[in-house]
Order: structure tokens, then sequence, then C-alpha cells
């Protein structure tokens, strides 16, 4: 749909989703996305950079059309399908073209499209592809965020290729970053909900990154970065092990009474300094929450008790927070129940990949009394001092 010169030979051929609010079916997706494939001209061969979502393999085609090239070799980063998916199609119409990709990533092609085992040239750390005054050198990049993950580098022009690693989800025709904000925050949330569980994979990916010195980063999903150090340095704030003083509070309320601990232990926390947010888990997304949790030092999670355990939407959030693996360092409960709980050895057991640092929860029987207040006074003193540690 969207085909833009970045320069001699190097096209970006965009598919623009405005309308996707959904991914994995499980990732909201509130400014749309873009699934980004480049394509490559040398003077001898040409190169189509991972390709578009099967939805969308329609444009991909007529943009190769319109440009009316012949791809020698598509080069797949990445497995997963909304880069990979249009792959059989290319090669339907470039019978002769043949996939460029490290061995594990072969494997999950032929697993996930039954790719032809013959149409591949499997390439290891640092091979290169000669197109004829055009390079292109392959990295391993193994969990951003599969484990096939790979990055491609065009080493005349200095364009990274780097697929879902430093991406956005955000429906963009702009070839290039124009509003930083939107950008920062979509790929803070980006970040949050596909990345973070791997930040010490990141950490290392980073390093890669630097060394190669990009110009121009050119990831899959957003924008392209003529400032990589614009992306880089917001992924090393976030990878960082540094925290914020900052506490989220996602809760459910039924009748009311864990509302009332909710905001008395927000009140005692502002009082005390701190920034907190406020999360209703019935009516929040919760990629909003998991881009707070990058760099949020305190969760504190307040559900009343149903049959014994946490609320079903606190549950799915106990679970989320311990598959994305945030960096908090402390971890609160607070809540009211009717005649017994188990929440707090519920939501423990949740956590416990994580080995968190648990405050004392505060659960209190039915509506809050003046001393159950008072511990949720005591709750926000005990944030206090260990946020004083950061
Ligand atoms: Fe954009 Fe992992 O796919």
């Amino acid at each position: 749909m969207s085909i833009k010169k970045i320069s001699d030979g190097v096209w970006s051929l965009r598919s623009i989703d405005w309308d996707r609010r959904i991914f994995d079916e499980l990732i909201s997706l509130p400014y749309g996305t873009t699934y980004n494939a480049y394509l490559v001209k040398g003077n001898d061969k040409c190169a189509l950079i991972d390709s578009t979502d099967p939805t969308k393999t329609y444009e991909l085609i007529n943009d190769l059309k319109r440009l009316k090239v012949k791809v020698d070799y598509v080069i797949s980063n990445h497995a997963e399908q909304d880069h990979s998916g249009s792959i059989g199609d290319v090669l339907n119409l470039y019978p002769d073209a043949m996939v460029v990709t490290n061995s594990k990533c072969k494997d999950f092609l032929i697993d996930l499209l039954h790719i032809d085992s013959t149409k591949f040239l499997v390439v290891k750390e640092g091979d290169r592809l000669e197109l004829g005054s055009k390079t292109l050198q392959f990295k391993i990049t193994p969990w951003v965020h599969w484990p096939e993950t790979m990055i491609t580098f065009l080493e005349e022009e200095k364009i990274l290729f780097t697929c879902d690693f430093l991406g956005s989800h955000i429906a963009t025709s702009e070839l290039y970053v124009a509003d930083r904000p939107l950008v920062y925050l979509a790929a803070k949330r980006y970040y949050s909900e596909v990345m973070m569980p791997f930040r010490n994979n990141i950490k290392k990916n980073i390093e890669i990154v630097k060394d190669i010195a990009p110009k121009i980063i050119a990831p899959s999903h957003g924008p392209v970065y003529q400032d990589p150090k614009f992306i880089i340095s917001a992924h090393e704030e976030w990878i960082s092990d540094s925290v914020k003083n900052l506490v989220l509070i996602p809760y459910v309320s039924m009748h009311g009474s864990t509302k009332i601990l909710v905001d008395r232990l927000t009140q005692s926390l502002i009082d005390l300094d701190i920034e907190v947010m406020q999360f209703n888990l019935i009516k929040t997304d919760v990629g909003e929450i998991a881009t707070h949790m990058v760099d949020a030092a305190t969760i504190v999670l307040a559900t009343p008790t149903v049959l014994l355990g946490p609320h079903p939407a606190a549950v799915y959030a106990t679970y989320l927070v311990a598959a994305l693996k945030p960096k908090t360092k402390y971890f609160g409960l607070i809540g009211s129940f009717g005649w017994g709980s188990k929440v707090v050895d519920m939501v423990s057991n949740t956590l416990s990949p994580l080995k968190p640092h648990i405050i004392n929860p505060v659960l209190i029987k039915g509506m809050p009394k003046e001393e159950d207040l008072k511990l949720i006074d005591a709750l926000a003193i005990q944030i206090s001092e260990l946020h004083k540690n950061l």
C-alpha cells in the first residue's frame, strides 16, 4: 500500500493496518500497526527483507509488481506470521527466489508455513550476502522475542533492519518518526507487552545494535528511525535496573470496600510524595498497566475475595505480571473479604517465579474500619521507606 524510498535501491513496502485493535488475541493495539517489508536492490540481485501479515499479502504483491522488480532472495528475520505469512505468495511470484535465514528460523518456517525445505539458504552469525554494490550482513539476536530472531544490516547505507526489535505498534503513513512523544509511548507499550519478559536478552542485543552503529534503524512495525539514538536510549532506560518512585494499584472492587482501601492507600502515598496510578481492572486495557510496569518500583494489587480466591480480573492481572516479568522491586496485596480468604497464598504462588518481595498484605474483613485504614497508612510508610533505597 505504501512504497517509500529510503535511499537509492532501498524501499520500505509498508502495509498499514489502521483498524487492527488486537494482536495474538491478547495485545491491544490502540494505535493500529504496520507490517514493514523492505526491498534492497543491488546491481546483480534483489532482496526482500521480511514480508507482511497474511491479511495484507495482496498489498505486498501489488507493491512488488508496481516496482517491477524480480526478487532473488527473501530474508526472513523472524518466523512469526505477521512478517513471514506472505513468503509463500512471494515465492509463487518469484519461483527462483530463495529464503535466506538462520537454521532455527528455517525450521519454524517449515513448521508454520510448510515452505519447501529446498527453498532455503541458511546463514550464520556474521555471514554476508552480496547483491552487487550492496551487502547484507546477518547478526543473530535470539529472544527478541522468539528464539530464532536475527537482524540484517545493509553495510553500504548503514541501515539496520531489526524486524520486531525496536519496533512500535502504530499505524502511520509517515516513513520516519514524526511525532516523537507518540512513538515513544507506542514503543514503550510494545516493549512492555512483547519484549519485557526477555529483558536480559534485550540488554545483550542492544549492545550488538550499538556496536553496529547504524545510521538508520528500520523495524518491521511502526516508523523508521533516522535518529537511532532516540530508540536505543529509550530501550536502555527501560532495560536498566533502575525503577521509578511509582506505585501502580491495579484493583477490582465489588461492593466498594476494597476501593476504600485503594483510595486511602493512594492518598497516603501521595502525602508521602510517591507517584501513584490506579487502574480499575474492569475498565482498563491491561496494555496500559503493562506500559507502566516497565519502570514502577512497586505494584499493589487490590482485590476482594471471590470464592476464597482473588477476583478473576485480579487473577488475570497477576498472571500477566508473572508472565511479563517486570523489574518491579516490591509487591503489595490489599483487599476485603467476607468470611474467609486464600488470596495471599494464591497470588504469592502465581508470582513465585519472580521471587517477589511481598510487603505485608493487608486483607480486612468487610467494610474497612478506622484500624484497618491505619494498617493501610502503615503500608504506605513501609513502601516509602523501601523507595528511599531505590
Ligand atoms: Fe511482529 Fe513477533 O511478530
